[in-house]
C-alpha cells in the first residue's frame, strides 16, 4: 500500500503547493483591509505575533503530524486513537463547506475576467454587480432562477479543479502549482507597480501602513490577527496534513513550512501594497478620502477595483485582466488543497481510486453550490462563511493542538521531522502549541462566543 501512495517529485513542487494553499484571496483582499482596519503598520505587529506564536508552531504541527503518519487528516488522527477520529473528519468536512462556495467565488472571477476585454461592469460596477451580474433577490428564501452565466462557470471551475486532481499529486497539483504560482506572483508584480506608481497611490498605502499605535491595546486586533493568520495558512482543514503525507521519507518539513509562511506573508504585504495604492488613486480621481472607498472581501474585488479600473488612464482592460485572472489563480490554487484534502480523506479511508474519489467530491460539491448561483445566491454563500467562521478555523486548530498536545506525543512528531531538516523544532515549539497558542486561541474563541449571542 505505502509503495502506491502519491508523493511529491521534488522540493520546489511541495513549497509551491502550500504556498499555492495558502495565498488565496485572503492575501489579496482580506489582508490588507484588516490592516487598515486594525491600525495600519501598527497591525503588523499583532500580525507578526500571532504569526509567531500560533501559525507557524500550527503549521508545523500540521505538516509534521501527516509528514509522521503519512495519512490524511482522519486516519492521523485515529492513529492518535480511534476516538479522535472525528477530529479529522471534522477538518475535512469544513473543507468540503469552504470548498463548495469557495468556487463559487472563483467562478465569478472567472467570468470578471472576460468582462475585463469590453469593461463589461459598466460605468456603475455596483448596479451592475447586484442587478445583471447577480440578479440578487436580498434573500436565501427567495432563489428565483438560475444565473446561467455563473452556472455554466461554476461548471468550469470545478472542472478544472477535478482534471487537476484526477492528475494526481506529481502530475496534477504540483505540475499545475508549477505553472500557477510563478504566473501569480509576476501578474501581481505588474498590479503592484501599476497601483504604487499612480497619482493619489502614497494615500492610499499610507492608509495601509501608517501606524496608528494608540489602537495597539484594544483587544479586537489581536484577535484579528490570531483569526487572519489562521485563514491565511489554511490551518484547520487538513490540508498541510494530507499535503505532508506525500512527501518522501527525507524531507526537510520544517524548512519547508517556514518558507511557505513568510511566502504567504509577503504576498499579503506587497498585495496590500498594490491594493491600496489603487484605493488611493480612485479616491483622488473621486476626490473622497480613502475611507470612503476601502472596502473589503467581495465589495473590494467586483464592486471597488471595477471602479477604480475604469478611471485607469492607460489599458485599464489588460489591467483587469491581471487583476481577475490573479484572483481566479490564486482561488484555484486554494480550491485543489480544500478539495485534496477531501479526496485524500476518502482514498486512505474507503480505498475509492483517486479517480473515483475526485468525482464523487466534483459532482456533490457542484450540486450544493448550484442554489449559490440562484439570485439567492448571495445570500446563501454568506450563510456558508459564517458557519465556516464560527464551527472551522481557530475552533478545529484549537482542538487539533489539544488532542496531539495532550492525547498523543509531540516528542514522536518532533523527532520524525528533526533529523531531516536544518531548522529544528524544540523545546520552545512544545511551550507554544501546548500552552501559549491553545490559551490565546482559546481566550479568542471565547470572545467569539460572546459577541456571537450579545
Ligand atoms: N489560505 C487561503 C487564503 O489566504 C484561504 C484558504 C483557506 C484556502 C483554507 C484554502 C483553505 O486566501
Ligand atoms: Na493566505
Amino acid at each position: 500500500m505505502e509503495q502506491n501512495r502519491d508523493q511529491w517529485g521534488s522540493r520546489l513542487g511541495f513549497v509551491l503547493a502550500t504556498i499555492g494553499s495558502a495565498v488565496g484571496l485572503g492575501n489579496i483582499w482580506r489582508f490588507s483591509y484588516m490592516a487598515y482596519e486594525n491600525g495600519g503598520g501598527a497591525f503588523l505587529f499583532p500580525y507578526i505575533f500571532a504569526l509567531l506564536t500560533a501559525g507557524i508552531p500550527l503549521l508545523l504541527l500540521e505538516m509534521g503530524f501527516g509528514f509522521f503518519t503519512r495519512k490524511s487528516a482522519p486516519s492521523s488522527f485515529r492513529k492518535v486513537s480511534k476516538k479522535f477520529e472525528w477530529v479529522g473528519w471534522w477538518s475535512v468536512l469544513v473543507a468540503f463547506t469552504v470548498v463548495v462556495y469557495y468556487i463559487v467565488i472563483i467562478a465569478w472571477s472567472l467570468l470578471f475576467v472576460f468582462k475585463s476585454f469590453s469593461l463589461g461592469w459598466t460605468a456603475n460596477p455596483e448596479t451592475y454587480f447586484f442587478g445583471e451580474f447577480l440578479n440578487f433577490s436580498g434573500s436565501a428564501f427567495n432563489l428565483g432562477g438560475i444565473q446561467w452565466p455563473i452556472f455554466i462557470a461554476l461548471v468550469a471551475v470545478w472542472l478544472i479543479n477535478y482534471f487537476i486532481i484526477a492528475g494526481g499529486v506529481q502530475k496534477g497539483i504540483e505540475k499545475a502549482s508549477k505553472i500557477f504560482m510563478p504566473l501569480l506572483a509576476s501578474m501581481l508584480l505588474i498590479i503592484v507597480i501599476r497601483g504604487i506608481t499612480l497619482p493619489g497611490s502614497m494615500a492610499g498605502i499610507k492608509a495601509f501602513l501608517a501606524p496608528d499605535f494608540s489602537r495597539i491595546f484594544e483587544l479586537g486586533i489581536w484577535l484579528d490577527a490570531f483569526g487572519q493568520v489562521f485563514f491565511t495558512l489554511s490551518l484547520g482543514f487538513g490540508i498541510m496534513i494530507a499535503y505532508s503525507s506525500y512527501l518522501p521519507k527525507k524531507s526537510d518539513v520544517i524548512k519547508n513550512g517556514v518558507i511557505a509562511a513568510f511566502a504567504d506573508a509577503i504576498f499579503a504585504i506587497i498585495a496590500g501594497l498594490g491594493v491600496f495604492g489603487i484605493l488611493g488613486y480612485m479616491a483622488q480621481a473621486q476626490g473622497v478620502s480613502v475611507a470612503e472607498v476601502a472596502t473589503s472581501g467581495i465589495g473590494l474585488a467586483f464592486i471597488a477595483f471595477p471602479k477604480a479600473i475604469n478611471l485607469l488612464p492607460a489599458v485599464p482592460q489588460l489591467f483587469g485582466l491581471f487583476f481577475f485572472l490573479s484572483l481566479t489563480v490564486a482561488g484555484l490554487s486554494s480550491s485543489v488543497s480544500l478539495i485534496e484534502s477531501v479526496v485524500s480523506s476518502l482514498i486512505d479511508n474507503f480505498s475509492l481510486s483517486r479517480k473515483k474519489a475526485v468525482t464523487m467530491v466534483s459532482i456533490l460539491g457542484f450540486l450544493m453550490g448550484i442554489p449559490m448561483v440562484t439570485q439567492g445566491g448571495l445570500a446563501i454563500l454568506d450563510i456558508f462563511d459564517h458557519f465556516v467562521n464560527i464551527f472551522g478555523l481557530l475552533t478545529v486548530g484549537f482542538v487539533e493542538m489539544l488532542v496531539l498536545s495532550y492525547a498523543f506525543d509531540l516528542d514522536k512528531i518532533k523527532d520524525n521531522m528533526n533529523p531531516s531538516s536544518d531548522l529544528q523544532v524544540g523545546p520552545i515549539w512544545k511551550v507554544l502549541v501546548k500552552f501559549v497558542s491553545p490559551i490565546l486561541i482559546g481566550f479568542g474563541l471565547l470572545q467569539n462566543v460572546v459577541s456571537e449571542f450579545s
